[in-house]
Order: structure tokens, then C-alpha cells, then sequence
């Protein structure tokens, strides 16, 4: 299976399922002196790990991760660092009914076709289990990109909205909600919606958005590695992500160019920012910002028609543990396929000029 690695210059390789023996990974390209705070790092894994409230996936992992190599004396070595996380909570009895059938859209149906057979237990590779070597990965980023700051958050779930300014968003708010919402208020409603979800079986989607400041000018290679395509493919890598949008987005487009240019202040920054930080797909020092919709994800507590193997038609029942809506989960995995983006740009940029 291809497909497993990710980034030019900081690149990382992922391998693992949700019911394996362990998940892990193996960066190559991460310079030498970069202080690898472990702490730091767990704190990132607590923030992605199933357990962690009562809104989410009850499956107990400690998720620690064990360093392999790369890291000596607190510090990257420049060779590549290599590291694993072992399952500890599997149940893969809650998913032998699925063996030969296919959980309407989840990816049971199309690994079969593709590959002929499929770990079925926990959804194999598919399961957002491996974004956990991704949170690994992001922080190590993140270590190396001090001057960087990136804050993810909810702004929706289901129809109920966080509606901000990128300049009023409280980001020491958001890991005192258990949603990941900044706005206290909206944090509650978004809770019970989930809490009701749940109750009825059912499944929500959401939006995380995400502000990135501190960026310099000249991050982004054109023209088919635009630092803002890199970060769409990012995003578009994570489990159930169904949109990004970058800068003034969709509404952008409402918009006339009078009212949407930049105009420049007299140091290059802008008095707006519509280009959303990026232009011609290079950075221009303002802040980055995009949202991502997740779907409502598809195992649901209730019997779904479905077919089997053979195409004839069965009942697929919801079972095991699952999350009734990812977006809380998914903000660090945001924030680290974001510092994956930044930190490997910021890398390429210093082959661009003598
Ligand atoms: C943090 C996170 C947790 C997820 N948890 C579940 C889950 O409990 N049950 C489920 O059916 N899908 C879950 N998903 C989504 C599936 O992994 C995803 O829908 C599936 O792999 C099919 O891929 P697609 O939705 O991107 O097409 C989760 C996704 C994320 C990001």
C-alpha cells in the first residue's frame, strides 16, 4: 500500500492499525538541535486520545509514545527519529459482524475491492486510530517552529456556530472546553448537541478552523507546491474531512475586488487579510487561517442497510466504541498536519535563493 508518507524535506512515513500490535512512524529530515520536549509532546497526545471526556470514544489508550532512535541527550540527533505507540485496548470482537459486510460510508467496501481482503477489526488502517503518529510527528514540527503559532478550534457543530474575528478568538479558552470551542456559551450547546446526538445513536459533523500567526514572508513553491495547496492536502488527508477552505473562501467569491484586495501598509503587511496569509502560494507574513468540515462519521448505533461481500443485502448493526462527532479529537490532528506543512516549507524555502 502507498501512500504512507507525507512532507519533502521533514517527512514522515506512518505505519500501523487501529487493531494491530502498535502504531509508530519514522521522521526523516528533522534538523539536529531541536529540543524534544516530552512533555510537551504527551500533553499533544492527551489532547487527541480516545477516553478523554465523556463526548467521546470510550476506548482506553494511554497513547505513550516510545522514541527508537534520532534523540539523544534531550535533543535531535539529525538522523531519523523513529517512534511507536502500542495498542493496549483493542475489542476486536465488536467488529466480527462486519467481517463480510460494509459499513455504509466507511471504507470497508472500497479496501476490499482495492486490496481483495481488509483488516476489518476497528477499520484496519482506514480507523483515524493512525493520526495518532501524526500528533507524534506534528509536535516534533511544532518543537522545531518556536516563532510559529498555531491555534485550532471547533466553530461549529451540526448547525449550531461559533461565529468570531480571527482578532477576538480567546485561544486560552479552548482546552478549558472539552468541545474545543473558545466561546463558553456556544462550547455548551455544541456539548448537549453531541450529548443528544449520542443518546439517539446518531452521529454529528462539525468545523475546526484554524489561525496560524508568525509565519514569514516566502514559505511556498509554485506553482504545483502553493503552500496553500500543501495545507489543502493535509487537511484533506485527515479521516472524514469533507472541505477546506483557505482565506476569505467561498465567500470570497461574493465579493468585489475593491472590497476584497489587501491593501498594503507601508512595512508589507496588509490592513486586511482576505488572501488568508498566501499569495501566488507563498506566504506573505500575515496570519494563515482555513476551516475544515468533517462529516458526520458513519458508524452509527442503529441497523443500516447495507450488502455483504457478495452484494446481497444485510442489516449492519452498530456496535463497539465510537466518537458521536470527531471535531473536539480532531483539533490537534489539524494543528499537526498544519505544523507538518510549515515546518517542511520553511525547510524547502532555504533552497530557493544563494
Ligand atoms: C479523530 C477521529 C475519530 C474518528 N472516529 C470514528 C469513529 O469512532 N467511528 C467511525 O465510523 N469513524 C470515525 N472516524 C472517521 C473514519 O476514520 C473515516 O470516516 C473513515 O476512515 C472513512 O474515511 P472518509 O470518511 O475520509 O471517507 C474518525 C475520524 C477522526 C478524525
Amino acid at each position: 500500500m502507498a501512500g504512507n508518507s507525507f512532507g519533502n524535506i521533514f517527512k514522515i512515513s506512518s505505519f500501523g492499525e487501529s487493531h494491530g500490535k502498535a502504531l509508530g512512524g519514522v521522521i526523516d529530515g528533522c534538523p539536529a538541535g531541536v529540543n524534544i520536549d516530552l512533555d510537551f509532546i504527551n500533553s499533544e497526545l492527551n489532547r487527541r486520545r480516545p477516553g478523554q471526556s465523556e463526548i467521546v470514544t470510550q476506548r482506553k489508550e494511554d497513547d505513550s509514545v516510545e522514541f527508537l532512535s534520532g534523540i539523544f541527550e534531550g535533543k535531535s540527533t539529525g538522523t531519523p527519529i523513529g517512534f511507536i505507540i502500542f495498542n493496549q485496548d483493542q475489542k476486536s470482537k465488536d467488529y466480527s459482524h462486519i467481517k463480510d459486510s460494509y459499513r455504509p460510508s466507511h471504507a470497508d467496501f472500497v479496501y476490499d475491492k482495492k486490496y481483495g481482503f481488509r483488516d476489518y477489526r476497528g477499520g484496519g488502517r482506514s480507523s483515524a486510530r493512525e493520526t495518532v503518529v501524526r500528533v507524534v510527528a506534528g509536535a516534533i514540527a511544532k518543537l522545531l517552529l518556536k516563532e510559529v503559532k498555531i491555534n485550532a478550534f471547533v466553530s461549529s457543530v451540526g448547525k449550531i456556530k461559533y461565529e468570531y474575528e480571527n482578532s477576538n478568538v480567546d485561544f486560552q479558552n479552548i482546552e478549558k472546553s472539552i468541545v474545543r470551542c473558545p466561546d463558553p456559551d456556544k462550547s455548551k450547546e455544541m456539548e448537549d448537541l453531541i450529548k443528544k446526538t449520542r443518546k439517539n445513536g446518531d452521529t454529528v459533523g462539525g468545523v475546526i478552523s484554524c489561525i496560524i500567526s508568525g509565519v514569514p514572508v516566502g514559505l511556498g513553491e509554485p506553482v504545483f507546491n502553493k503552500l496553500h495547496a500543501e495545507l489543502g492536502k493535509a487537511m484533506l488527508s485527515i479521516n472524514a474531512v469533507k472541505g477546506f477552505e483557505f482565506g476569505s473562501g467561498f465567500k470570497g467569491s461574493e465579493m468585489n475586488g475593491s472590497e476584497h484586495n489587501d491593501s498594503f501598509n507601508e512595512d508589507g503587511s496588509t490592513k486586511t487579510n482576505y488572501s488568508g496569509g498566501v499569495q501566488g502560494g507563498i506566504s506573505n507574513g500575515m496570519d494563515i487561517y482555513f476551516n475544515i468540515a468533517f462529516k458526520p462519521v458513519s458508524t452509527i448505533m442503529r441497523d443500516q442497510d447495507s450488502i455483504d461481500s457478495k452484494g446481497k443485502k444485510v442489516k449492519v448493526q452498530g456496535k463497539g466504541r465510537h466518537d458521536p462527532c470527531v471535531v473536539p479529537r480532531a483539533v490537534p490532528i489539524v494543528e499537526a498536519m498544519a505544523a507538518l506543512v510549515i515546518a517542511d516549507y520553511l525547510l524547502l524555502s532555504k533552497l530557493s535563493k544563494i
